[in-house]
């Protein structure tokens, strides 16, 4: 039987029923209908594919049309999964107008069917106008990496009382603003737990622990593939780096022994043809 199309009600109908959802990000075709065949209820292209498939440092140089471009791939390799698209540095910051845009372009053009941005109080008017304008929102409070260069690096957020109140008030204001869901990463368990019971919406968290209503991972992270830093959060379920490299050494080593490519990789000409091109 054909798998059910996971919507912003499914997100609100498994908080209820008490049911976890899963999120992985995707960047490119042929990765997205993998994990759409896998069931993932739902797909983030996020803004981490600025240092993923980019190589940059942080999240901060991904430009809109970077993530159309990523989107549309994405959407195309989709037909289960809900697609959300992150909203790039700068692209919900400058005006009301410019943020319903940039969100209506990720819907128009990268054909996501939600988009997810940074921030509690201070963008509040810009989730508002987005949804006003019909474009479901997932908030993300915690760790966000768009403001990296505010926290001083990659650290873990909400140990003070004072960091976990605004993160409890934010993600208040955020539910009420009209977001479906709110990421919450790298924030302690035991607040990521409180914030899930104080809401009607789910909490998808990233080093958050357990008891949120879902889990996201960079999907290169969970394949083992991406090397440059692997979080504590993280947990690698295979070793791809490993069989990638191991994959083409063995192709390289046939190559260079004339090995590859065989008799069956080749296409054939009749001698007639052949002899005449002599
Ligand atoms: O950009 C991203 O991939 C994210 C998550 C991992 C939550 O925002």
């Amino acid at each position: 039987m054909a798998n059910k199309k996971f919507t912003v009600s499914s997100f609100l109908k498994a908080k209820k029923e008490g049911k976890k959802i899963s999120m992985l990000t995707a960047y490119d075709y042929s990765t997205a209908k993998l994990l759409d065949e896998a069931n993932v209820d739902s797909l983030l292209v996020g803004d981490s594919l600025g240092m993923v498939m980019l190589g940059y440092e942080n999240t901060l140089q991904v430009t809109m049309e970077d993530m159309i471009h990523h989107c549309k791939a994405v959407a195309r390799g989709t037909k289960n999964a809900m697609v959300i698209g992150d909203m790039p540095f700068l692209s919900y910051h400058i005006s009301l107008e410019d943020s319903i845009k940039n969100a209506g372009r990720l819907v128009k053009e990268g054909g996501v069917h939600a988009v997810k941005l940074e921030g509690g109080t201070e963008v509040i008017d810009k989730i508002k106008a987005i949804v006003n304008a019909q474009i479901p929102v997932v908030g993300h409070l915690g760790l966000t990496p768009q403001s990296i260069n505010m926290f001083g690096g990659f650290k873990v957020q909400g140990k003070s009382e004072e960091k976990a109140r605004k993160i409890i008030e934010d993600a208040l204001l955020l539910q009420e603003a009209g977001v479906f869901a709110i990421v919450l990463e790298c924030v302690p368990e035991r607040l990521a737990k409180l914030i899930s019971e104080k809401l009607d919406i789910p909490t998808i968290g990233i080093g958050a622990g357990k008891h949120c209503d879902g889990q996201v991972l960079v999907t290169q992270d969970i394949l083992g593939m991406y090397t440059d830093f692997v979080p504590k959060f993280v947990k690698q379920y295979t070793k791809l780096s490993h069989h990638i490299k191991e994959a083409a050494k063995g192709y390289i080593d046939e190559i260079n022994q004339g090995i590859f490519p065989a008799k069956e990789h080749t296409f054939s000409i009749d001698d007639e043809v052949l002899e005449k091109l002599y």
